[in-house]
């Protein structure tokens, strides 16, 4: 399962790409607001980002921008997502699932521009992106559970959905808001092609107090033993 960071900040980025190898990065309006800095000059940072590491290309290490969440029609949401696609080859254009999204979308992807189909909330909007051959959709998890539901079932629905229609690997499964280890397991377990995370989630799921307690207890062995 890949990891991708889903934030705008680059420092993180940069962070979690130099220390664990990250397949690829969200961004949605909430980050860039966040990160402080005009959009345009995040894109900027990020296209720099990528040649500078010589990943350039969505194949290689794609990066999902938000078109203006404002845009209810399709005409105007290929131009913008046309307009943010031409700044650089990693991006893929995020684009709400609603109807003129997904019209959106399935121009884009017509033209060659790589679409990520965001805010699913269940598997019928999941199916929608897969037919008209969107590179990613994204199933929200954290906020489903935030507000009582169990998401296991959720993700395993999708990933049958595409099993059972060839999707699978074609349109990929971005677990999106993911919060803890534990949902990032149950994501796995259910098969899905991808987990979209902040800087801090990661971070937690490396850590198990057994581990610093199991490194305490070897540093004393190490102590009282000769080596050399
Ligand atoms: C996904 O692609 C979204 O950017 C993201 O996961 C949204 O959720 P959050 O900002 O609440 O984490």
């Amino acid at each position: 399962m890949k990891y991708f960071l889903d934030s705008a900040k680059i420092d993180e980025i940069r962070e979690a790409y130099e220390s664990f190898g990250i397949d690829g990065v969200t961004t949605n309006p909430n980050h860039i607001m966040n990160s402080g800095k005009p959009f345009f000059t995040v894109l900027g940072e990020l296209a720099d980002f990528v040649k500078e590491k010589d990943i350039e290309g969505w194949d290689k290490f794609p990066i999902s921008v938000e078109i203006n969440p404002h845009l209810d029609d399709a005409d105007e949401m290929v131009e913008m997502g046309s307009k943010i696609a031409a700044m650089c080859p990693n991006f893929v254009i995020k684009i709400p699932c609603t109807q003129a999204g997904i019209a959106a979308a399935r121009r884009l992807e017509q033209q060659g521009i790589r679409t990520n189909v965001t805010l699913v909330f269940t598997p019928s909007q999941a199916l929608l992106p897969a037919k008209n051959g969107s590179l990613f959709v994204s199933p929200f998890i954290g906020w489903k559970e935030s507000s009582g539901e169990s998401c296991e079932q959720y993700i395993q629905d999708i990933v049958d959905i595409y099993a059972n229609y060839g999707f699978l690997g074609k349109t990929e499964i971005i677990c999106a808001a993911v919060r803890t280890g534990k949902q990032i397991a149950d994501c796995a377990v259910a098969g899905a092609d991808i987990v979209t995370a902040g800087l801090q989630v990661f971070k937690d799921s490396f850590y198990h107090p057994f581990t610093d307690y199991g490194l305490a207890k070897f540093q004393a062995a190490w102590d009282k033993t000769i080596t050399e």
